[in-house]
């Protein structure tokens, strides 16, 4: 007999198993004593109620984290339903908390197939949303090409990642897209740490959960050297890997030569890796000629948004057999008696692997994204269909509450600096 069967009825969800609830509640709780930010902004929200009247689609990845956002969001007084971002990067005892004990609709299991995961999107958003809140962009997408009739109730989202950034702009630009969407991402409370330091860490964390590997001494390829891509160098640096890095805009490369790193050209690299790791947001980075030639036993793993970081059709065309080595590791056997390792099926590893980013980062990223929704609910009335930046009152009021959860002081400008850093006629 299931322990939920009334609350069942009453929530709407499509989950793996509620009998994971309690475990789930405990991770959450976990979690949230590592997010003080977004805690002191639910309880604000418990008593402002600045969400009243809003519906809420939350697409994003469903961890522990992300829970603790929503039930901000659900305090600040909106009614919220969650689905995930990605097939593989959903914690389903989260998934059961979220119903069973936070009472908000859940759609999501973890590792449902392409049909499912849209068809559980399309579920989600058939609680006519009135807000968006995407990591990817995907309920926008599917709003402005299948969903058209929700937008009549929509006022706005948000944006949690660069991959979906970089779309919604794409679409302003094209003059197409129909209301107005806050860039979290772009936040530098968001990206400089959530990206840097948060993927650094549990990209790393994923590729060590799924193969157990000793990364001093090898040979470690990171492809861009974005936000993220910095983030995973410098740790894998720190393990004892050598670390070579490559990219296509000269300014990066040239950031990664100075910061002591090796740079090459991808088939240079593909000769002498072991272990391969893209966070571009393009296609085909590790494509059909640089499966050719990957040495034999050489792992490759993305951690950029989507799957399409490694050209995965080239490597089943390139192989000819495959098969789960362990949990995450698969085996392709490829034509030139090679063996390649793909990790996490080429998906997001932090989130497929291991669990994510830390509590700790996420809570300013999350912070930044109950605080936008207030601002967008309050100001949408003078917003174009656009992207826009976070405010930077939002942006310095989440560094200045992180800076006070972790009781660092800094200084104040004195009224003669302030003057000074004003003026252009103030002499030396
Ligand atoms: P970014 O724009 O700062 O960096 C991307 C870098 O990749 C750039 O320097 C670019 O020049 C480089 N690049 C593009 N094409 C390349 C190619 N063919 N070869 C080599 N380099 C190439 O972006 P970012 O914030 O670092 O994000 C990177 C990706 O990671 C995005 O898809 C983003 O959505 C995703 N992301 C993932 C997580 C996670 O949890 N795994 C977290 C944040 C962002
Ligand atoms: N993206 C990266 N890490 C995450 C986490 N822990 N929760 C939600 N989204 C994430």
């Amino acid at each position: 007999m299931p322990r939920y069967s009334e609350l069942m009825k009453t929530v709407e969800h499509h989950i793996a198993n509620l009998d994971l609830a309690d475990a789930g509640r405990k991770r959450i709780e976990w979690a949230n004593r590592e997010m003080p930010v977004l805690s002191a902004i639910r309880d604000r929200f418990r008593t402002e109620k600045p969400l009243q009247g809003h519906r809420i689609v939350a697409c994003l990845h469903i961890t522990t984290e992300t829970a603790n956002l929503l039930r901000t969001l659900k305090e600040g007084g909106a009614e919220v339903t969650a689905c995930a971002s990605n097939p593989l990067s959903t914690q389903d005892d989260v998934a059961a908390a979220l119903v069973a004990h936070y009472g908000i609709s859940t759609f999501c299991i973890k590792g449902e197939d392409n049909d499912t995961y849209y068809q559980h999107i399309q579920s989600a958003l058939n609680s006519k949303p009135t807000i968006t809140m995407d990591d990817g962009a995907d309920t926008v997408g599917i709003i402005h090409s299948e969903r058209r009739e929700l937008l009549e109730t929509i006022v706005g989202g948000t944006e949690e990642t660069t991959t979906g950034v970089i779309r919604l702009r794409a679409m302003a630009k094209d003059n197409v897209l129909q209301y107005p969407i806050i860039a979290v991402n772009d936040a530098d409370t968001k990206h400089l740490f959530d990206n840097r330091y948060g993927t650094g860490q549990s990209t790393l964390d994923g590729i060590l959960r799924a193969t157990n590997t000793l990364i001093a001494g090898k040979v470690v390829v990171v492809c861009g050297y974005g936000w993220c891509g910095r983030g995973v160098a410098k740790r894998a640096d720190g393990l004892g890997a050598r670390v070579i890095v490559t990219e296509i805009d000269p300014t990066k490369a040239l950031e990664a030569v100075m910061d002591g790193f090796e740079v090459l050209p991808i088939l240079q690299a593909a000769a002498i890796g072991d272990i391969f790791i893209t966070l571009t947001g393009n296609k085909k980075v590790i494509s059909r000629e640089v499966l050719m030639n990957l040495k034999s036993g050489a792992m490759i793993c993305n951690s950029g948004h989507f799957n399409a970081e490694i050209d995965i059709p080239a490597l089943h065309s390139l192989a000819s057999s495959h098969h789960e080595s362990r949990e995450f590791v698969e085996e392709f056997q490829l034509n030139n008696n090679r063996s390649v390792y793909l990790l996490g099926e080429g998906r997001l590893i932090n989130l497929a692997a291991a669990e994510g980013h830390p509590a700790s980062v996420m809570d300013m990223s999350f912070a930044n994204q109950a605080l936008c929704s207030e601002y967008l609910v309050q100001n949408v009335s003078k917003m174009d269909r656009n992207v826009y930046s976070v405010p930077t009152l939002i942006d310095k009021m989440v560094a200045q509450l992180k800076l006070d959860a972790m009781n660092v002081k800094i200084d104040q400008l004195t009224e003669e600096q302030e003057r000074y850093m004003n003026s252009w006629n103030e002499g030396t």
